[in-house]
């Protein structure tokens, strides 16, 4: 603990030192790379929006709806018209780096609305968000969002933005966009004035590196939903290839108490993860290898055959199915 009693001493005589330690001062690694992933953009203040600032208008016709996203200075305004009459707004977060798709968050009279459009990369501009698939609207207010209930808006913030929800409120003045390190290290706080001062049991952390496959799935899944979560409630068809806990945990791979098969054998959550099969071979034959347990078929490129990435229709995008199989041509999707 030298680097703490080095911080106490340089906090007592120069308090101005002690206010500007972060996690970064002890923890460099980490603290270069967490803050530029897609989980440390999961949300945008607007001023800060690259894709806002890119596509400073943006417009989409729905029906007899026209909506457009329009850059002033620092602000973005969304505006949906029926021709008659207009509904004007303020964006106020924009939800996702955009991977796939970024939502925009609105207040209007007092109440949070989900835009009933997104941004997609794919396409570079507006089409239907994901849940509003499906859906008709039955009025201008229906077609410029989705009403948020109470557990709508302290769902989103939670996943999406730091220290933003305290027990079941919403709390704007604290949020830190995207998921920062005291989303995921909740104890965080505490354990930061402890090492400052020296008292090592107060400064202790749930291990997690530490983590079962089971465990690890609990911990992910609090955002990316749970086995458990996505058996109760569904969906139950090609929709649940986004929730990776889910998949993984119904392979024949899975092992609850092994951890080479557990998110963070194959992710660093502090990086971005890695693009192309190469990356990953490793972590297969780490249970793969050896005459009986290997593959009959290839020696390497092991993700391309046996985790396909499949179109979620709507979403723009591919995800790579984490139930890790043997897949037959033609066949039904394993639900
Ligand atoms: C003044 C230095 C300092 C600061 C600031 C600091 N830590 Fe630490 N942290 C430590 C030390 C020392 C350890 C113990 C390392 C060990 O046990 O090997 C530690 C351990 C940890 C661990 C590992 C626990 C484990 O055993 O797996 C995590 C996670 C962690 N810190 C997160 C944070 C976060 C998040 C912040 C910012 C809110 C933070 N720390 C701020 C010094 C610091
Ligand atoms: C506090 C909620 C939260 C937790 C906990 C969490 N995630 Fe995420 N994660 C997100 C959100 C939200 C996104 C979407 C970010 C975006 O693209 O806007 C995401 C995105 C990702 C991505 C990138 C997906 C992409 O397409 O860019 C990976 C990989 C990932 N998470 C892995 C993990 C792993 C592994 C864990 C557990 C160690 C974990 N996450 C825990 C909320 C969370
Ligand atoms: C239980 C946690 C959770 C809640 C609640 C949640 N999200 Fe997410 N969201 C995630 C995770 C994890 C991802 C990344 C994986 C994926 O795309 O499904 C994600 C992805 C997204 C993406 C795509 C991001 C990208 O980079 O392409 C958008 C947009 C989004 N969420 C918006 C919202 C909005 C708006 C709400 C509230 C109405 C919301 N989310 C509620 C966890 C959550
Ligand atoms: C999405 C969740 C998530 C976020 C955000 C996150 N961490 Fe972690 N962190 C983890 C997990 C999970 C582990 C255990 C990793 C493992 O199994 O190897 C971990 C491990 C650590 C460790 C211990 C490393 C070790 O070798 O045991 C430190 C230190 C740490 N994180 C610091 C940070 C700091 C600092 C930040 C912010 C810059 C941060 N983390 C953000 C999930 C997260
Ligand atoms: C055995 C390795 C492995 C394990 C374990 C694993 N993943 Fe992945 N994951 C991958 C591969 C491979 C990709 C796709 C990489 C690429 O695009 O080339 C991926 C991609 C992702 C993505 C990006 C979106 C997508 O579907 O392409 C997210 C989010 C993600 N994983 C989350 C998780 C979570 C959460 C867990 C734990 C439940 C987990 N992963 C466990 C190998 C793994
Ligand atoms: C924790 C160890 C472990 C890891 C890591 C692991 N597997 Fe497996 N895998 C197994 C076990 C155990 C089985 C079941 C063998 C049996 O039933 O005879 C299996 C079965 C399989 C099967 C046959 C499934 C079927 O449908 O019959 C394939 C294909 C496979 N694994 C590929 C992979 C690939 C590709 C990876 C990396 C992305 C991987 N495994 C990672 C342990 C693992
Ligand atoms: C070109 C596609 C392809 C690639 C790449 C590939 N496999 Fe396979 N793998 C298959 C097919 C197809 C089968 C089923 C063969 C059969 O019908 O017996 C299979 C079977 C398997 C099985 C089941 C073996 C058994 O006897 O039950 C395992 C385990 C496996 N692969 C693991 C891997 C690993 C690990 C890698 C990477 C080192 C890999 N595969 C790369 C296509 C592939």
């Amino acid at each position: 603990m030298l680097w703490a009693r080095a911080l106490v001493i340089l906090g007592v005589v120069c308090p101005a030192v002690a206010a500007t330690v972060t996690c970064a001062t002890c923890h460099k690694t980490e603290a270069l790379s967490q803050p530029a992933t897609s989980m440390g953009y999961a949300l945008e203040l607007v001023s800060d929006c690259t894709i806002l600032r890119e596509h400073p208008r943006l417009t989409f016709q729905y029906g007899r709806y026209s909506y457009t996203i329009t850059r002033q200075g620092e602000r973005s305004i969304y505006s949906v018209t029926d021709g008659t009459d207009t509904i004007s707004v303020l964006i106020g977060w924009a939800f996702g780096l955009g991977s796939a798709g970024q939502t925009y968050v609105f207040e209007r009279g007092g109440i949070l609305y989900e835009s009933r459009v997104s941004f997609y990369k794919a396409i570079a501009g507006l089409d239907l968000t994901f849940g509003a698939l499906g859906t008709t609207p039955k009025n201008l207010a229906q077609a410029a969002g989705r009403e948020m209930t109470q557990e709508d808006v302290t769902g989103c913030f939670a996943c999406h933005s730091t220290d933003a929800v305290r027990g079941f409120t919403f709390h704007p003045e604290d949020l830190k966009a995207g998921v920062l390190c005291e989303n995921c290290h909740t104890l965080a706080p505490r354990h930061m004035q402890a090492v400052m001062a020296g008292d090592a049991k107060a400064a202790a952390m749930p291990h997690l590196a530490g983590m079962t496959a089971e465990e690890t799935n609990e911990f992910c899944g609090r955002c990316h939903r749970t086995w458990a979560d996505i058996a109760a409630h569904g969906p139950h068809n090609i929709a649940n290839v986004r929730f990776q806990p889910y998949r993984l945990t119904n392979s024949k791979c899975y092992d609850a108490d092994d951890k080479r098969i557990r998110c963070t054998a194959c992710h660093n959550p502090h990086e971005e993860f890695l693009v192309g099969a190469s990356n990953y071979d490793a972590k297969c034959q780490a249970c793969h290898s050896g005459k009986r347990k290997s593959c009959r078929v290839a020696k390497q490129g092991c993700t391309n055959c046996h985790m396909p990435k499949i179109e979620l229709p709507g979403a723009h995008r591919k995800f790579t199915d984490h139930q890790i199989r043997i897949v037959r041509a033609g066949e039904r999707y394993p639900e």
